[in-house]
């Protein structure tokens, strides 16, 4: 049995650190460009309903195609394309096509503006004279993702006169993104969005599949709706300036679309991950590719999360506990979703529904990412059974869990499960 203090000290020997090399991006092969998405308890039938067009091409240059790479997100009068690839920010029609009237107001931060905001108006307004574009700069930080920022967007957007047929567009994180994606539904009961993530959370994740909202003191993102953008610019050339650890955190959450739903990207992470971290074009858009398939196939079967969606939250339940238990802001999102997916795996691990070698492999690949693989010494039981409130809700069999089940990369959300292995990896990972 692994038990999780030793998954706490499998530890990256700096001898064979990955870093020391140069980065080398093993190419995807013919065969694992058609993923294979398997729900445990979800699907029996399986349908593609996200689609690639061009294949990157395998040639190890930095000047690839200019023709991004094409992810759509299919959801009938509401599906949108997600551009993908280095330089598209340079290439105005991508953006201009998807504009709607004549005014636009860009959404973006203290951080970003200052490095793309100039490149985002020049491809909005290049030898597109009709089109006026306005932006509003918020304050940098989840602590902004609130009803006083949001009234910022909308005070510029009545002051600039938008009409119903204008654009917003959202650049920058999954903080700007989420709020703009709220704006946009709600001013003048719902205008035209276009998102421009610039992390690797917002590229793989937060940007697509319409969840738009903001947070109250009371709870994070309790305040949204559901809203589509009309297209998603995922411009890789923006991930060079992201911090190191914003990077990484990025990562956790391409890690697990690999768990829930997609072995074969999980390999070629293990293959890959160190040119991730070297940030090699080619790789981050593989991986960035592949994620967006992954969410928009989930996305296309449960817009609105009735079920198959919650998939997503692999490690969610437990990281949601470290993020409220240190404090927000002081722990990234996703190295919470790392620490929070090492106990999943653990738990599920301990309910026999899956073998050791898993175990090692998450943890080993999340190490590799510089990701936390157990939480910090603060976080008590105490705090974890309070946040998933576990004492009222397993009770009634209600708390329901992303966990592992057969061979990798496959899942349940299930809420039956054995109690008491939940108190083991608990008490296995924490201080009472
Ligand atoms: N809607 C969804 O489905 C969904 C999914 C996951 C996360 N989220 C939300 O996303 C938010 C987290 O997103 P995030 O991790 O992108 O955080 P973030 O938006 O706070 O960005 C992280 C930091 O990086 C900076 N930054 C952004 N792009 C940069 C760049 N290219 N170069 C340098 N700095 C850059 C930002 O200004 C910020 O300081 C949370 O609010 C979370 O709730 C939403
Ligand atoms: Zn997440």
């Amino acid at each position: 049995m692994v038990s999780a203090s030793s998954l706490s000290h499998i530890s990256l020997s700096l001898s064979s650190s990955p870093f020391l090399h140069k980065p080398k991006f093993h190419y995807p092969t013919k065969n694992n460009l058609h993923f294979n998405p398997k729900l445990v308890s979800f699907s029996t039938t399986r349908k593609i309903y996200a689609t690639s067009s061009h294949v990157m091409n395998p040639s190890p240059s930095k000047t690839h195609s200019a023709v991004p790479t094409t992810v759509d997100v299919d959801l009938g009068d509401r599906s949108y394309p997600i551009y993908i690839g280095s330089g598209l920010l340079d290439q105005p029609h991508l953006l201009q096509r998807h504009v709607h009237g004549r005014r636009v107001l860009v959404v973006t931060n203290t951080t970003v503006a200052p490095l793309y905001l100039d490149k985002v108006v020049h491809a909005l307004t290049t030898e597109n004279q009709n089109v006026s574009v306005e932006s509003v700069i918020l304050p940098d930080g989840e602590q902004y993702k609130d009803m006083d920022t949001l009234m910022k967007v909308f005070h510029k957007a009545i002051e600039s006169r938008l009409d119903r047929r204008s654009t917003f567009v959202a650049l920058g994180g999954g903080v700007i993104g989420d709020m703009c994606g709220f704006a946009a539904a709600s001013f003048l009961r719902g205008i035209n969005f276009i998102q421009i993530p610039t992390t690797v959370m917002a590229q793989v994740d937060s940007s697509v599949g319409g969840k738009t909202g903001i947070n109250h003191r009371l709870g994070k993102n309790l305040i949204g709706a559901f809203y589509q953008p009309q297209c998603v610019l995922i411009d890789t050339d923006t991930l060079n300036t992201l911090p190191e650890r914003e990077l990484a955190s990025g990562f956790a959450e391409v890690i697990k679309y690999g768990l829930i739903r997609d072995a074969e990207f999980f390999e070629w992470q293990e293959k890959n991950m160190h040119a991730l971290m070297a940030r090699d074009p080619n790789a981050l858009a593989y991986a960035i590719k592949r994620s967006c398939e992954n969410k928009a196939e989930v996305v296309s079967l449960d817009e609105k999360e009735s079920g198959l969606r919650a998939t997503l939250n692999l490690g969610h339940t437990f990281g949601h506990a470290i993020e409220t238990g240190v404090g927000y802001g002081q722990w990234l999102h996703g190295e919470a979703v790392a620490a929070g997916t090492v106990m999943a795996v653990d738990m599920s691990y301990r309910l026999g529904w899956i073998d050791d070698s898993i175990v090692k492999r998450v943890g080993d690949i999340l190490k590799q990412a510089k990701l936390p693989t157990s939480p910090p010494e603060t976080v008590t039981i105490d705090t974890f059974k309070s946040v998933m409130a576990v004492d009222k809700k397993v009770a009634d069999g209600l708390l329901r869990l992303i966990l592992l089940k057969g061979p990798l990369g496959n899942c349940v959300f299930t809420g039956d499960y054995d109690r008491k292995t939940l108190d083991d990896t608990l008490r296995a990972f924490c201080k009472s």
